[in-house]
């Protein structure tokens, strides 16, 4: 597998690289560079209303990356957007506007990304609704009495599938039952859980679903939001201008029926078909047992950094991903990333877009080491061995 990732290959400082920055972003497989490549060589055009050969071929790839979306995820409407960040905003603005009123309530939680936090702040900002955050307990899970207990009022509950800081898992079906008993809409960030599990959106019931393609080996610059039948005929048009529309004259203007409506503007069209590249790579994977792999490696890497000394963020339970967040208690951790940089592993620390939970934490960042379908345990070994040379010569 690791033969058709390019970068795998390279070296750091004159080691071989280890990425272990794969919640951040994943690495590509040559497949999906090649198709941005052939593309671009040979078919590129603009998409949808040209009678052209290259604009048939570019129309069919971007569409045929809807189709693939819409499969692998058992939806009827999947929107394109430039990533979670974008599909979330469209959320606010296109239902959250539109749906929502004076005294209603949305529930999010501690342990969301800052993108399923901000536009929730600015549309309470413009509307007088009410954001209640489900606290996150000491073992790392939600506090799902208080999220049941607080259902008043609520119109849309916002919740994380997999924290991008601590790995854990939510319980999301228990959430959207809760959820639906008391009429509330549920939108799901799974820009941590699209990546490694195949989710069938039907079947759980959400109504908006928010992934982004680069978490999981496709282009940057792309995502989708997913949304039920139901919560689709709500959303009014956010972005107009070109391809939302149906007809335009200077009195007004008509619009599209389908996911258009939400797509204004030159989609991404080589991205689309870059990512539809890297679901199909992904559809060689097996999911499961790839999990199974990474979830025990990240367990093994827990285990090894609590005997170290560090103190480690979440529980790595079975459904949990392989994301280990730490802390060494007195060495900074920038200072600590720049020497693993040094000896070619690639992690990230600092807040990591989750300010909220860090402050639940008492905390002001991590290091977080985030591990993905090419990485070996092997890399993990080589992680401790060269963490327990550095805190040798450096602590
Ligand atoms: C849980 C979660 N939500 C949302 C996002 C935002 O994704 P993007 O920056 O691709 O829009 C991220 C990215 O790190 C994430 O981990």
């Amino acid at each position: 597998m690791r033969d058709q990732f390019p970068i795998l290959q390279r070296e750091i400082n004159g080691h071989p690289l280890v990425y272990f920055d794969n919640a951040a972003t994943t690495q590509k497989p040559s497949s999906v560079i090649n198709a941005m490549n052939h593309y671009y060589a040979n078919s590129n055009a603009n998409v949808h209303r040209g009678v052209h050969t290259l604009a048939g071929e570019a129309t069919e790839g971007y569409e045929s990356c809807r189709t693939s979306l819409k499969k692998r995820f058992n939806a009827d409407r999947a929107i394109i957007t430039s990533g979670t960040t974008e599909a979330i905003n469209l959320v606010a603005h296109s239902w959250g506007r539109a749906n929502l009123s004076d005294g209603d309530a949305i529930i999010l939680t501690e342990m969301e990304h800052h993108s399923d936090i901000v536009p929730w702040q600015m549309l309470a900002e413009e509307m007088n609704i009410e954001l209640r955050y489900v606290p996150v307990q000491n073992d790392f899970t939600l506090d799902m009495e208080l999220f049941e207990a607080s259902m008043k009022d609520v119109k849309l509950v916002c919740v994380v599938h997999i924290s991008n800081v601590l790995g854990v898992c939510n319980p999301i079906e228990q959430i959207i039952s809760i959820a639906k008993k008391n009429g509330a809409k549920v939108l799901l960030d799974a820009a941590q859980s699209a990546p490694h599990q195949l989710i069938n959106f039907k079947q759980i019931g959400a109504d908006f679903m928010a992934f982004s393609a680069h978490k999981m080996c496709g282009p940057t610059g792309i995502g989708a939001l997913l949304v039920s039948n139901e919560a689709f005929a709500e959303m009014k048009p956010f972005m107009g201008g070109g391809d939302m529309i149906e007809t335009v004259s200077i009195h007004g203007s008509t619009y599209q029926t389908n996911e258009q409506k939400f797509e204004a503007g030159t989609p991404r069209i080589a991205e689309a078909i870059g990512w539809t590249e890297a679901l199909k790579w992904l559809d060689t994977i097996d999911l499961e047992k790839e999990h199974t792999r990474l979830i025990e490696s990240a367990r093994w890497l827990a285990t090894k950094l609590r005997e170290m000394g560090m103190t480690v963020y979440g529980r790595h339970d079975e459904d949990d991903a392989a994301v280990v967040s730490f802390l060494h208690p007195t060495m900074n951790s920038e200072d600590l990333a720049h020497l693993l940089d040094a000896r070619g592993f690639a992690v990230r620390t600092g807040h990591h877009c989750a300010q909220p939970l860090l402050d639940r934490l008492e905390i002001s960042g991590t290091i977080r080491a985030s591990l993905y379908f090419y990485n070996t345990h092997e890399e993990v070994v080589s992680f401790i061995d060269c963490l327990t040379e550095i805190l040798e010569r450096f602590s």
